[in-house]
């Protein structure tokens, strides 16, 4: 369910004129509905909390929204009003969290790669718990927390071994990624780093993958994480936290539809069977894919002699590369649908190379050049993907309330582009 909906037959964005605001703003350009934004995210508390899942001291879970998903400052502030916490991968992550108001206290750093200067200020920052995806890595934890004279708090990242999510590219709980330990190591790690004067383990983790459709997946590696934890205490060691991670699928429209918040929460209470932990998710795209569209205009309708017709936009996969990169599917729609039986376009971008096509043969209503296009659940891996390709300037963003409507990032001008860059002294 979201804000996009068609009045007097034309695409509107909660109560503002997709129509008017492209004109204002420019095409290409994201547009977010604060609306949806809030609606996902109290769906899955609601239903969290309703299947009787807690988080510390018997509050709500956590719910640390994943900032790559959408990393807009202004699409953070709002879900951080409602509670949200953030699962963050980088120093960048965490300032952007705490710019938008989002305390240490709620912000979990994840990631493969943590660099000593990050884990530094993730510690100087209050960050609730570092969650650590291999040894090398929980050792420099260690080691940059004894140096700043504190105790790291840390969950162990297991990598499950179970195959979910949409694509090969996004799927991470299967033992050949790079994510995470496997059981064996994770409960050797935890023994260790409760006998480490620069750790405090709290709790374990997972994440098996991204736009999961199939809840047997998660039951399994989610059954497997309860193992763990009851081992552990079996041992004499204190396990707090579980970290489920994130993973839940959209609706891409073509797409098989994936369960609902409520089912999923079911599912975990199931699965958990009563387990007396405080309970963390890192959500990403389910709170924010259908809360945001990427508006283009077709600058023109290209035909081909051997029949092909390409609607060229002003939009390109640098603008969202979701298609280009796992053949994703974004449901396009014109904004003001012309009457007429559908005709099959190429939907392409105007970037040298055939991957800037985000789509093949597709029947849409007939299009003309001017026409403006919206991108469908586009607010998840959108603009935050997005690059300056081609020298185009980056793709701006506009966060809608009711009939309110900001720009909260500004398309740069080609001088702020061309200031970013030095010339080396000889030339
Ligand atoms: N937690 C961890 C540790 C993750 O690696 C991810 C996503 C999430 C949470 C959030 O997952 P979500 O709830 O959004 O599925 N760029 C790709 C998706 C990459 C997902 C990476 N990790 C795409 O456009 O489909």
């Amino acid at each position: 369910m979201n804000h996009f909906d068609l009045r007097d037959g034309e695409l509107w964005c909660e109560d503002v004129s997709l129509t008017a605001l492209a004109e204002a703003v420019g095409a290409p350009v994201y547009v977010y509905s604060s609306a949806t934004l809030e609606r996902h995210y109290t769906v899955l508390r609601d239903a969290l909390v309703g299947a009787g899942l807690k988080g510390e001291h018997g509050g709500p879970p956590l719910i640390a929204f994943a900032v790559k998903a959408n990393s807009n400052v202004a699409v953070l502030k709002t879900l951080a009003r409602l509670g949200a916490g953030a699962d963050t991968v980088s120093e960048g992550e965490i300032r952007r969290a705490l710019a938008a108001g989002i305390p240490g206290e709620r912000i979990v750093f994840s990631g493969v790669g943590k660099t000593a200067e990050e884990l530094a200020f993730a510690l100087k920052n209050g960050v609730s718990e570092i969650n650590v995806e291999s040894e090398p890595e929980m050792h420099l934890a260690s080691q940059v927390a004894q140096s700043l004279g504190t105790r790291a708090t840390i969950a162990i990242r297991v990598n499950p071994d179970v195959s979910a999510g949409g694509h090969a590219k996004i799927s991470t709980g299967k033992a050949d990624n790079k994510f995470g330990v496997s059981f064996s190591e994770a409960e050797r790690l935890y023994a260790q780093a409760a006998n480490n004067a620069g750790l405090k383990p709290v709790g374990v983790t997972c994440h098996i993958g991204s736009q999961i459709t199939d809840l047997a997946p998660m039951a399994e590696a989610f059954a497997k994480m309860r193992g763990l934890v009851e081992r552990l205490r079996a041992e004499g060691l204190g396990v707090e936290r579980l970290d489920l991670g994130g993973g839940l699928g959209v609706p891409y429209f073509n797409q098989p539809t994936p369960p609902s918040p409520e089912d999923y929460a079911r599912m975990i209470a199931k699965t958990m069977g009563g387990l007396d932990v405080a309970y963390s998710f890192e959500p990403g795209r389910m709170i924010c894919a259908n809360a945001g569209v990427l508006l283009a205009r077709v600058l023109h309708i290209h035909e081909r002699p051997e029949g092909r017709k390409f609607a060229v936009l002003d939009a390109g996969m640098n603008d969202l590369i979701r298609p280009a990169m796992y053949d994703a599917y974004h449901d396009i729609r014109p904004v003001k649908p012309r009457a007429g039986e559908p005709v099959v376009y190429d939907v392409v971008g105007p970037i040298c190379e055939t991957g800037d096509t985000f789509t093949r043969d597709r029947a849409l209503p007939p299009l003309a050049a001017g026409d403006l296009v919206a991108f469908m659940s586009a607010g998840a891996y959108g603009a935050v993907m997005s690059s300056e390709y081609n020298s185009r300037l980056l793709v701006p963003e506009v966060l809608v309330k009711g009939a309110h409507w900001a720009v909260v990032r500004p398309r740069p001008t080609y001088e702020d582009m061309l200031a970013k860059e030095a010339p080396a002294p000889w030339l």
